[in-house]
């Protein structure tokens, strides 16, 4: 059979070949090989058959007529283009998660996006140039030096050809290259060539990511514009390994590339908004810490509501077991004082949102050494000092935003304690959510689940919004902020 180059077909074709090629689990050129066979061999109806091969044949030969789906064999026509036309160039570096790009590129390809790919050396010790070609339906690039693909100086247009670049995984080699401008093989060429955005989501062993080396690198590659999508917590390929590191899921992965191609106009573009999320962790000595049940579901998924919406969104993170929001650049602290000198350095903001749950108090001082449990002296008794007051200090600062939401988790009198707050704190509003035992605490709760109901109190009264889970509460949310902001005079 004559070879099919699916490189030389109209857009329009290779579209409709993608989108079924994907339906059908296939490469494009299998699935162009099946559509001429379905039409020669008259599966499509005798009736049909001469129209059928004259327009596939029409739509392979690139004349810009669309080939029916029904010649195809399935008749479905995947209508998930969410990424149609979109070219994402995704480099794999050399990394266990490297297995996980193979169902990137699907989900990718699933919506319409083609995808070229280039793998590091280490990278093709995980995955194949195989798996990867036959899912990409695409020549996988890998060498820097490559004659054929090289004599129009190819990886200058690699880099250029593409709408955005993905790095997954980034391994903290790729990482460190970017941020220190290596350029010595064709992935780290690419990278530093490219004038595209650029995605990354590493993976590693999460001493690899906790190490120094690793946080310069990523604070570098973050100032010079890189996006970031995890690393979340968990168990790691290596035994007895767990923490921040795993890959991002590959939907979480295209939700981020959806979001950073999204060009629509957005209500919040040029704000910047300070949120904050999650627990604070007050130290007793070096391995007891006081803290509360906040899982900084609530405080994260706001962060990625803003984002969305256009902010440029600064998170400050106390300790959690979730991955950073994509599209937003986080600050990880663990306790209240660390979380307030993290947000007035990101001051001044258009708004800032106070969803952590920050410990009221902390040790007076805590103790250098682990405090050992010593037979008839009973139990150590903790001198308690206040932590500073974050909400109010933004609230009441020189520098205040010209919007300032509080939160106000509290098991009773909701409203009252939350009108209280709003006064004393300087918020404009108070987002109030009852967290009492019967609502509030475990899996199915507030703090730790997935739902969440709550009452925006203002100075013009109490608005009561229905059970949601919290991407919809913060989704929500968003909304209220950008309306407001947008009456705010600053
Ligand atoms: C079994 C194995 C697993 C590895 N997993 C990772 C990983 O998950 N993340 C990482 O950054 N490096 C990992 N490495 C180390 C990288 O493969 C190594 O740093 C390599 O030079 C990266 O090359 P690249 O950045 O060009 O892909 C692993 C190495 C081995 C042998």
């Amino acid at each position: 059979m004559a070879s099919i180059t699916i490189r030389n077909l109209d857009d329009e074709v290779k579209d409709l070949l993608r989108q079924l090629a994907a339906e059908n689990g296939c490469s494009m050129e299998e699935q162009a090989r099946a559509m001429i066979r379905a039409a020669v061999e008259g599966r499509a109806g005798q009736a049909d058959r001469i129209d059928q091969i004259e327009k596939t044949l029409r739509a392979l030969t690139g004349s810009g007529q669309q080939a029916t789906p029904a010649s195809a064999g399935s008749g479905k026509l995947s209508v998930r283009g969410t990424l149609s036309d979109r070219r994402i160039l995704l480099i794999i570096g050399g990394g266990i998660a490297a297995y996980k790009a193979l169902d990137l590129i699907r989900r990718l390809r699933e919506r319409g996006a083609s995808v070229r790919v280039v793998m590091t050396g280490a990278a093709q010790e995980f995955v194949t140039t195989l798996s990867v070609g036959a899912l990409s339906s695409d020549h996988v690039f890998t060498d820097l030096f490559d004659r054929n693909d090289e004599h129009d100086v190819g990886h200058i247009r690699l880099s250029r050809e593409a709408d955005l670049l993905v790095v997954a995984p980034a391994t903290a080699d790729l990482m460190a290259k970017l941020a220190n401008g290596h350029a010595n093989d064709l992935a780290s060429t690419v990278l530093l060539a490219t004038n595209k955005k650029v995605l990354m989501a590493p993976a590693m062993n999460p001493k690899m990511w906790s190490h120094p080396a690793t946080r310069r690198n990523r604070a570098a590659l973050q100032k010079d514009g890189i996006a970031f999508v995890g690393p979340a917590r968990g168990e790691m390929a290596e035994s007895n390994e767990a923490g921040e590191g795993r890959m991002a899921e590959p939907l979480e992965i295209v939700a981020a590339i959806e979001a950073m191609l999204d060009e629509k106009p957005k209500p919040l573009s040029g704000r910047r908004i300070i949120v904050t999320s999650g627990p604070t962790h007050e130290p007793i000595d070096p391995v007891r810490y006081i803290t509360n049940r906040s899982s900084g579901k609530q405080g994260h998924a706001i962060a990625a509501a803003l984002a969305k919406l256009g902010a440029d969104v600064r998170l400050v993170s106390g300790p959690v077991n979730i991955a950073d929001p994509a599209g937003v650049t986080t600050t990880h602290v663990e306790t209240a004082a660390e979380m307030k000198d993290a947000v007035e350095n990101l001051l001044p903001a258009d708004a800032a949102v106070f969803v952590a749950a920050v410990a009221d108090w902390r040790t007076a001082s805590a103790a250098g050494e682990k405090i050992k449990k010593v037979a008839g002296e009973g139990p150590p008794s903790l001198k308690m000092v206040e932590n500073p007051d974050i909400l109010a200090g933004v609230g009441h600062h020189i520098k205040r935003p010209g919007l300032v939401v509080g939160f106000a988790a509290e098991t009773q009198d909701l409203i009252s304690n939350a009108e209280a707050k709003l006064r004393k704190k300087g918020a404009d509003f108070i987002v109030a959510n009852d967290v009492s035992h019967e609502s509030g605490i475990g899996p199915s709760g507030v703090m730790g689940g997935d739902r969440n109901k709550v009452r925006i109190v203002s100075r013009t009264g109490v608005e009561e919004w229905p059970e949601m889970g919290k991407d919809e509460v913060a989704a929500r949310l968003a909304e209220l902020i950008a309306e407001r902001l947008q009456t705010v005079v600053v």
